[in-house]
């Protein structure tokens, strides 16, 4: 027996739910050194300690902002930014981010960058980075957020590839990426 097609539309699927940002905590550091085990060559991978300690004592003292993207738990983090800031100092440095292979290309980076940006203190007016020259998709994410060029840093990682050191003022930032 054949099925007459019904005459009812069947329901657009549900679109994806949006990832939620959120600040880290230390019960992430399994899901942090995983994501970026994935995302970065092993020369550009931090320590374990070092995540341990970004999202511990540096998080208390308010010396390092560490935002996740998660999906529906329990799956893996889909994207993660770190930020860290200097006492007595106006600019803060994006030390690390990065998003699943699976979750790029839909303005996740974007996002992380406007909350964290949401999430600094006021006195804080410019944000600044160093990548990897040669690093086409985080060059175009910083240029796609207001970045611009510093100073070529030539030799600058430890296997002797060139870096790039950007930055932006807060404004100019906000006005590239919208509200958080
Ligand atoms: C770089 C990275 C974080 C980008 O994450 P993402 O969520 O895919 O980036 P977004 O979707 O938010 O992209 C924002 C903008 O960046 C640019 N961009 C991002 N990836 C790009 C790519 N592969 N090619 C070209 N442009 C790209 C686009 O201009 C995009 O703007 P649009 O949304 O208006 O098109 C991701 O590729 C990643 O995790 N890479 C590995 C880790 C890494 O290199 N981190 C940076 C270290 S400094």
């Amino acid at each position: 027996m054949t099925r007459s097609p019904s005459l009812v539309p069947s329901p657009a699927p549900a679109p994806a739910p949006l990832p939620l940002i959120r600040l880290a905590s230390p019960d992430d550091l399994n899901a942090i050194c995983r994501l970026d085990t994935d995302s970065f060559p092993v020369a550009d991978r931090f320590p374990r300690r070092t995540w341990r300690l970004l999202l511990g004592a540096s998080a208390q003292s308010q010396s390092s902002l560490t935002l996740v993207a998660t999906g529906p738990e329990p799956l893996p983090l889909l994207g993660a930014i770190n930020l860290l800031l200097r006492r007595g100092s106006k600019v803060v440095r994006i030390y690390s981010i990065a998003v699943a292979a699976a979750a790029r290309g839909r303005g996740l980076a974007r996002h992380l960058i406007a909350a964290a940006e949401a999430r600094l203190p006021p006195h804080i007016t410019a944000i600044s980075l160093e990548v990897r020259a040669d690093n086409e998709a985080a060059r175009a994410l910083y240029h796609r957020v207001g970045f611009t060029l510093v100073a070529p840093l030539p030799g600058y990682y430890a296997d002797g590839a060139d870096g790039v050191r950007l930055r932006v003022g807060r404004a100019a930032l906000r006005s590239h990426v919208g509200p958080p």
